[in-house]
């Protein structure tokens, strides 16, 4: 196994690149990041002693002779490609970066793939692209795209690409789309290390709206082994949906956080909504389980636990990732909401 990873050093990257080394000895992974303001290199910095098993690049899917130069020379067999840009709110603030990532950048990287001949390429995509739900009902991997966030309209565009490239070219592309993540190395802007965060300290808990907007929760690692089956076991041209089977309203997530911190819930802010706030996510992922053997192994309340005590355990880590121009944004952004 010799995976060019794109985005290794975010968030379900790093855990990722982990998952892989530990359970495949033999594997060499490629780590291609461009460290955006969400990447961190320090996350697997020791794994570059280990030049055997492990290598990292700095720089842009969007660069295709870069791409295509790293596949021939590390003889690499397979894209996972987790690069993008990913909070919404971030897409509604500024999209064209969105874009440029995104959808140029996917499609950089498929022809780059396709130039160099690779094995499979698998695009790891989302829920969103499927839009909202009402109060019943699932995403199938045969729902129509509706997105409703820059964020999600992007993701949708490089899903359709990714198609393309199968249907047009032959390459072999395999789609997952999965439900919100949580664990360790979460950038401190999505809600659950946000909320931890603001918790922590005292401050008050930014909940968009009336808090009863629904997520379907899937601890990051059970989204790892989700893609490696789909890697391993995917069939050329599908997608594959993965969740937690675990839907809780936002406000409920929030209470689980302060429970675990010691805080009071009076923190609770409700503030203005997020425009185009998606209701409700929620996966059918019967396809994954059928054909791949996926099942998510993770309960939310254990997953939390885990969560909370990683970050509990890390304060450094936090602290490194806290930019000033990190701050500037979240700053400015609620300034706007208040
Ligand atoms: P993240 O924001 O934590 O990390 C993104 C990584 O991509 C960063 O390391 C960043 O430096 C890198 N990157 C950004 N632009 C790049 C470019 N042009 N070239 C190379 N590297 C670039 O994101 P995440 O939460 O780990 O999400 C990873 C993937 O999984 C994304 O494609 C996202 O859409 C998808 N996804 C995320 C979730 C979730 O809940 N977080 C759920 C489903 C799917
Ligand atoms: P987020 O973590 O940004 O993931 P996504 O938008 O990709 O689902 O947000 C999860 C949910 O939490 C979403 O419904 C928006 C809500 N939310 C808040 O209520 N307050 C916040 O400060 C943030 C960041 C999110």
């Amino acid at each position: 196994m010799r995976l060019l990873v794109t985005g290794g050093c975010g968030f379900i990257g790093t855990n990722f690149v982990l998952h892989i080394l530990e359970t495949h000895p033999d594997a060499f992974i490629l780590n291609l990041d461009k460290l955006t303001y969400a990447g961190n290199r320090a996350n697997l910095a020791d794994l570059e002693q280990d030049s055997e098993h492990y290598a990292f690049v700095r720089g842009d899917i969007a660069d295709k002779a870069l791409v295509v130069s790293l596949i021939k020379e590390r003889r690499l067999d397979a894209v996972v490609n987790f690069a993008a840009e990913t909070h919404v709110d971030r897409s509604i603030a500024g999209p064209a970066v969105f874009a440029q990532t995104n959808v140029a950048g996917t499609l950089n990287l498929l022809e780059a793939a396709r130039e160099a001949r690779v094995e499979r390429f698998l695009h790891v995509s989302t829920d969103e692209v499927y839009g909202t739900l009402g109060p019943d009902g699932q995403f199938f991997e045969t729902t129509p795209l509706a997105p409703n966030s820059p964020y999600s309209a992007s993701k949708a565009a490089a899903d359709h690409f990714v198609r393309a490239y199968h249907e047009t070219y032959g390459l072999d592309t395999v789609t997952t789309r999965c439900s919100n993540n949580y664990g360790p190395y979460q950038f401190p802007e999505k809600l659950v290390p946000l909320m931890r965060l603001k918790a922590k300290n005292d401050e008050p808990l930014p909940v968009y709206g009336d808090g009863s907007n629904v997520r379907d929760w899937i601890y990051v690692l059970d989204h790892c082994r989700g893609v490696e089956l789909a890697l391993l076991k995917g069939r050329a041209g599908e997608v594959y949906n993965f969740g937690g089977a675990a839907e809780m309203a936002n406000i409920d997530v929030v209470k689980a956080i302060l429970r675990r911190t010691g805080q009071p819930e009076s923190l609770i802010r409700f503030v203005a909504d997020r425009p185009g706030h998606d209701r409700r996510y929620a996966m059918n992922f019967d396809k994954a389980r059928k054909e791949l053997g996926f099942e998510p192994a993770m309960d939310f309340e254990t997953g939390l636990d885990k969560t909370v005590e990683w970050y509990d355990n890390n304060p450094a880590w936090l602290e490194s990732v806290q930019s000033g121009a990190y701050r500037e944004f979240m700053d400015q952004w609620y300034k706007e909401r208040r």
